[in-house]
C-alpha cells in the first residue's frame, strides 16, 4: 500500500494482493506505517473507526465511487476529508502543547526535565518493578532527569547507582555520577561491569547504533534500555536499523497509557539474551 498525504488528504493506494488480503481477514496491515508519525497515528485513529465498522461499512470511511470490486489495480481509496482534518488538528495541539510545556516549563529543583508526562509515570512504573541497580543515561542535559532519576530511586527505598554521560561539562548533582564521554567514541571508552539489574537511556541522540551495540555486550537478561524520542520520524527510522535481536518490545511499557502512547515508540525495550 502507498501512503500519499496532501495538507487535507489521505490517499491509500492499495494493491491487488492487499485488497485480497483484507477481504480475506477483515484486517488492513500498514506496513511503515511509521515513517511518518503524523500519518501513523491518523492510520491508528482510521483503524479505530475501522475496527468498530460492520462488514461492508468501508465505504462510510473511504469517499464512494472507489469500491474494491473495481477489476484493475492499484486502486486508489480517498478518506473523507473532514476526518483527516480533525484527526490532523487534534494530534498536532496535543503534540505541540506537549512539546511547549516539556522544552519550557516542565522542571526538577530547577533544572529542565525533557520528559513528557507519560514517559515520566512509565520510568515511575518501570523503577518500582525493575528495582535497578544501575541506571545509564546517555544526555544529561541541564541533569534534570538523573537528578529526578536518583530522587525517585531513593524515595521508593531502591538504591540504585545513577551515571549520566554527557559530551558537555561534567555535573555536579548530589548521588549522580557524571562521565564526560562523546557518544561518537563510544567504542573507545572502557565501561565498567556495571550491577544488574540496569535501566540504560538513550536520550543524546548521537550514534545510536554504536550506543544500541555497547549496551547490547554489557547488558543481562532482564535489563532495560529506553531509546527516547523515536515519535521523530528519523529517530524512529534510525531505532529500527539499529542491531535489536537481543531486545524485545516490553508492551507494558511502550502501550501503557495506550499504544504508543508516550514519545518513545516501540523502544521501552527488555534484554532477552
Ligand atoms: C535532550 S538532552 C538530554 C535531556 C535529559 N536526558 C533530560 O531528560 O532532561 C541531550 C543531551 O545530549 C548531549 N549530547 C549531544 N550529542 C552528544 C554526544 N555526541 N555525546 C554525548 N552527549 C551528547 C547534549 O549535550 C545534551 O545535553
Amino acid at each position: 500500500m502507498k501512503i500519499e498525504t496532501t495538507k487535507s488528504t489521505l490517499n491509500l493506494i492499495f494493491h491487488e494482493d492487499e485488497i485480497a488480503k483484507i477481504k480475506k481477514d477483515g484486517l488492513m496491515t500498514f506496513k511503515n506505517a511509521n515513517k511518518k508519525h503524523f500519518v501513523n497515528i491518523m492510520v491508528d485513529q482510521m483503524m479505530k473507526i475501522y475496527s468498530s465498522m460492520a462488514d461492508g461499512d468501508y465505504a462510510n470511511l473511504f469517499s464512494a465511487g472507489n469500491v474494491i470490486e473495481n477489476e484493475e489495480g492499484p486502486h486508489e481509496y480517498k478518506s473523507e476529508i473532514n476526518v483527516i482534518e480533525k484527526i490532523l488538528e487534534t494530534n498536532k495541539q496535543y503534540t505541540d502543547v506537549i512539546q511547549q510545556a516539556k522544552f519550557n516549563n516542565f522542571k526538577w529543583k530547577g533544572l529542565k526535565l525533557l520528559k513528557d508526562p507519560f514517559t515520566l509515570s512509565i520510568y515511575q512504573q518501570l523503577l518500582q518493578d525493575l528495582k535497578p541497580k544501575t541506571i545509564l543515561e546517555f544526555g544529561s542535559g541541564e541533569g534534570g532527569s538523573a537528578s529526578w532519576f536518583a530522587d525517585t530511586t531513593k524515595s521508593l527505598g531502591i538504591h540504585s547507582r545513577v551515571i549520566t554521560v554527557d559530551n558537555k561539562a561534567l555535573i555536579d548533582l548530589p548521588n549522580v555520577e557524571s562521565i564526560q564521554l562523546d557518544v561518537n567514541n563510544i567504542n573507545i571508552y572502557e565501561f565498567e561491569k556495571y550491577e544488574s539489574p540496569m535501566l540504560v537511556v538513550e536520550d543524546c541522540h548521537a550514534n545510536m547504533q554504536g550506543i544500541v551495540k555497547k549496551m547490547s555486550s554489557i547488558m543481562s537478561p532482564g535489563d532495560y534500555l529506553v531509546i527516547e524520542d523515536t515519535i521523530d520520524p528519523e529517530k524512529y527510522d534510525i531505532f529500527k536499523s539499529c542491531d535489536l535481536t537481543s531486545f524485545s518490545r516490553d508492551s507494558k511499557y511502550c502501550d501503557f497509557w495506550g499504544k504508543n502512547n508516550s514519545w518513545n515508540y516501540d523502544s521501552f525495550l527488555r534484554k532477552e539474551k
